[in-house]
């Protein structure tokens, strides 16, 4: 480890804030539900909706200085965003290349933000939020979204948060035309021995905070044992002492007859 020490504690525990942050949010929303409880997404949930709304500057910022937003610009045709959550990636798509968007979006805490997002750039002309899980196979078909539908699905920073994400992205490839594309920007485990340990005991406690976000998940592994895909490009982004290293790319659908 050597000359990089200082640097890796850094990143090691740069991680205390957000999760100290995403915690206090959950005691708020804990004690103002106390006060005038009522139906509708879990205390987690809601706490997450407006953590993750409140801090999306800081989020946007540094996801301009990454491939995010030339990733999200080659969207095109009938696209399936999935888990947009406060519609943190919408300025970055390209309309003129697209038909509609759908943003299939299971926490229903996110419905405002969203709603306030796609006003604000004037998008209610492509822009259709789906509230329910990408797994809710008969929500999904009501709006029109079966197998073979869909041009392009965009996944960012929610495969570690799924549940089963091998069943998710297995959905997606079914939900995708043959040569449809998959176009991702995940975090996932390290492959440094050293920073996957420490990964592993923030994951203690990061997908309580963090509405179920894991931090050391294989994400490649994940993507290209689920489904057939040609890898258009996958690549890796962020230092090796990353605690939420990057994986990117574009994943065209195969299909054999
Ligand atoms: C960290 S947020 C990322 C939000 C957004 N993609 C962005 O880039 O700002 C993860 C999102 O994934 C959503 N999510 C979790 N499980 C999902 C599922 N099964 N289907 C669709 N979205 C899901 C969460 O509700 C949350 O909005």
């Amino acid at each position: 480890m050597g000359f990089d020490l200082k640097i890796r504690l850094r990143s090691y525990f740069d991680k205390s804030q957000p999760l100290l942050g995403a915690f206090k949010y959950i005691w708020t929303t804990y004690r103002s539900n106390e006060q005038t409880p009522g139906p509708g997404p879990s205390i987690q949930r809601r706490a997450f909706a407006k953590w993750f709304t409140d801090v999306a500057p800081h989020f946007i910022a540094f996801e301009e200085t990454t491939s995010l937003p030339s990733l999200a610009a080659a969207a095109h045709g009938t696209v399936l965003e999935l888990g947009p959550g406060a519609g943190n990636q919408l300025q970055r798509y390209n309309r003129d290349q697209i038909t509609t968007i759908y943003g299939v979006e299971p926490n229903a805490a996110f419905r405002e933000p969203l709603r306030a997002k796609i006003e604000q750039l004037h998008l209610d002309a492509i822009y259709v939020p789906v509230f329910c899980d990408v797994m809710d196979t008969a929500a999904l078909e009501r709006q029109g979204i079966v197998d073979g539908s869909i041009d392009c699905v965009t996944s960012f920073g929610v495969l570690c948060s799924v549940d089963r994400p091998e069943e998710v992205v297995a959905r997606l490839w079914r939900l995708l035309r043959p040569g449809g594309e998959l176009v991702v920007w995940e975090h996932g485990a390290s492959e440094d021995w050293v920073t996957w340990g420490v990964q592993k005991v923030w994951n203690l406690l990061w997908p309580v905070a963090l509405d179920g976000c894991r931090l050391d998940r294989k994400m490649e592994e994940i993507l290209l044992t689920s489904a057939e895909w040609e890898v258009l490009d996958l690549r890796r982004e962020g230092e090796k002492w990353s605690m939420m290293p990057r994986v990117s790319g574009v994943l065209r659908k195969v299909q054999r007859d």
